[in-house]
């Protein structure tokens, strides 16, 4: 900061001598409003007695018109020069806990600065906000203790409680993950099977909710599924009277939480067929989780295939680490919002092409580049544009994303000439990439064999990050239960940069 202590100085300053009685150095700070006074010796700075000072004496009952300056003043207070930077006068007065310093020129007093002139300055925080600075995007900063999982970005491995996120994918159906990130436990058989039957009992819209949808998702409306998922996430909240999550126990928001996360794919895919003019499909509750999903959205039982490549891609996305829209659900949970608040706020955050919007237009890049030997050229041309290339780059993995690494199996396994393709474009990306844009470790993200997984199980593209969202939801939802469970207002601060206050109101 360039400002000098001699731009912020009260000057010329108010002395008083050591020998002076306190009830003189009252007077002075209150015939000129300030909170100190230098006691000088000549031109020597000797002491300062501050506001602090008096309340002090006055607590131990001194008399103010016998006891003197100097049995009360700090001695030989820390001094600064006037062409000193006003950052280093902040960090003294902070450090030490001081208010007032007085500013010395060649030996003799010529102001003091205080903690008031100091605050006046822009890029100075202001005392109550004696902050931690934080990176940008609070990137590597840890808010919150969670049970429900972490990322390890540097090993390119990540974990729903203990166990590996990938593994469950390989090994197990999406209910039992979903039984395991509510209830923290895995199920055994017969627990899985009731689980699985709860949920599939959870299903269908509220009457209200399946009345206005047409209107809100209909042929003619300009909303796209993820704002009707917002919009009926919260209408949802509301029909179903869910109180704030402060005023309400751990058993009622777990039975909320299973509701959502069972209703959101019959509204998102109603949402969509809706859209395309055809009626909704009912869901069936002896369909599984995926099964059901891709029943409603294409009116007719997928191929097993598909079916568990789609669950196995739905239960890799339902969590991951502190990410924008989970954080989202948290911060508005400590609120003590409603469960649909602290969703709705979820969906908007997923909304945004840095978060969960990527896989349609890493699919789109597929299209434009048509031929996996026009890559290299278009994978240049675009980086040197200053373009990202969708599906790439992440912000905690700085390896291969296990989830694209799990999902370009899944792909390999599903065939098709899209996978070959997808596969050429990967190896020049990551090359040109790494040329490019030395050590930045930029290798596809989850969203790249997202969009080619979804697409050959024949899932629209404008339902790709819906379908995301439709298992991130269960995601959300244990974040929400472990919020409620041991709750504390998020409330960060800023640092203010903008013109120095306090600067007077201009009239009209
Ligand atoms: C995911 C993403 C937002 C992470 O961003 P981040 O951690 O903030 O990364 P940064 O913005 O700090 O990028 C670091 C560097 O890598 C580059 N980079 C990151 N991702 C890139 C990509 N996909 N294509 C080209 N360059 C990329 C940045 O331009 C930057 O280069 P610079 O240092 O020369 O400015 C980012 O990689 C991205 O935009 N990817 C494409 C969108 C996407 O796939 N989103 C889905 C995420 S699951």
């Amino acid at each position: 900061m360039a400002t000098a202590v001699r731009e912020l100085m009260s000057a010329p300053p108010v002395t008083c001598p050591g020998e002076a009685p306190l009830s003189e150095a009252a007077r002075l700070m209150h015939h000129h409003e300030i909170g100190s006074v230098v006691v000088t010796d000549g031109p020597k700075v000797v002491g300062i007695v501050t506001e602090r000072d008096l309340l002090r004496s006055a607590a131990a009952h001194a008399d103010p018109l016998v006891e003197t300056v100097r049995l009360w003043m700090t001695a030989h207070p820390d001094v600064l020069g006037p062409e000193e930077e006003a950052a280093a006068a902040w960090s003294s007065l902070t450090h030490h806990h001081y208010r007032h310093l007085p500013v010395v020129d060649d030996g003799g007093l010529v102001g003091v600065v205080s903690l008031r002139d100091l605050v006046a300055v822009a890029q100075i925080r202001p005392a109550a906000e004696a902050g931690i600075d934080v990176p940008r995007g609070l990137e590597g900063v840890v808010v919150a203790e969670t049970g429900i999982g972490d990322v390890r970005g540097d090993e390119g491995f990540y974990h729903y409680r203990q166990y590996s996120a990938v593994e469950l994918a390989a090994a197990r159906p999406l209910e039992d993950v979903w039984a395991l990130l509510v209830d923290g436990v895995l199920p055994d058989a017969a627990g899985a099977r009731s689980f699985a039957a709860e949920v599939a009992g959870l299903r269908h819209l509220p009457p209200g909710l399946a009345a206005v949808l047409p209107s809100l998702a209909g042929p003619g409306s300009a909303a796209s599924p993820l704002d009707v998922l917002r919009t009926g996430v919260s209408l949802l909240g509301s029909e179903l009277g869910w109180r704030p999550t402060l005023d309400i126990g751990a058993g009622e928001l777990r039975a909320q939480t299973l509701r959502l996360a069972a209703v959101v794919p019959t509204l998102l895919t109603a949402a969509h067929r809706l859209h395309r003019g055809l009626e909704p499909v009912a869901p069936r509750d002896d369909l599984s989780t995926a099964a059901n999903y891709l029943w409603m959205l294409l009116g007719e039982e997928a191929p097993s295939e598909h079916v568990r490549a789609v669950e196995q891609y739905q239960i890799l996305t339902i969590d991951h680490g502190f990410n924008a829209s989970t954080f989202t659900a948290r911060v508005i949970t400590s609120t003590g919002a409603d469960l649909a608040a602290a969703v709705t706020g979820a969906v908007g955050a997923l909304s945004g092409p840095l978060h969960g919007g990527a896989p349609s237009r890493a699919l789109a890049m597929l299209d434009e580049i048509g031929t996996a030997d026009r890559a290299g050229a278009w994978i240049r041309e675009a980086v040197s544009r200053g373009d990202r290339v969708m599906g790439f780059g992440h912000r905690v993995y700085r390896t291969d994303d296990p989830r694209s690494t799990f999902l370009r199996g899944v792909a390999r396994s599903l065939g098709g000439p899209l996978v070959d393709l997808a596969e050429e474009v990967e190896r020049t990306t990551v090359e040109v990439l790494a040329e490019l844009k030395p050590g930045r470790r930029l290798y596809t993200n989850v969203e790249f064999f997202a969009g080619v997984v979804m697409h050959t199980c024949g899932i629209p593209r404008d339902m790709f990050t819906p379908t995301f969202a439709s298992s991130r939801t269960i995601g959300w939802a244990a974040h929400v239960l472990e919020q409620a469970a041991d709750n504390r207002l998020i409330r960060p601060a800023a640092r203010y940069v903008g013109p120095p206050p306090p600067q007077p109101v201009p009239p009209r």
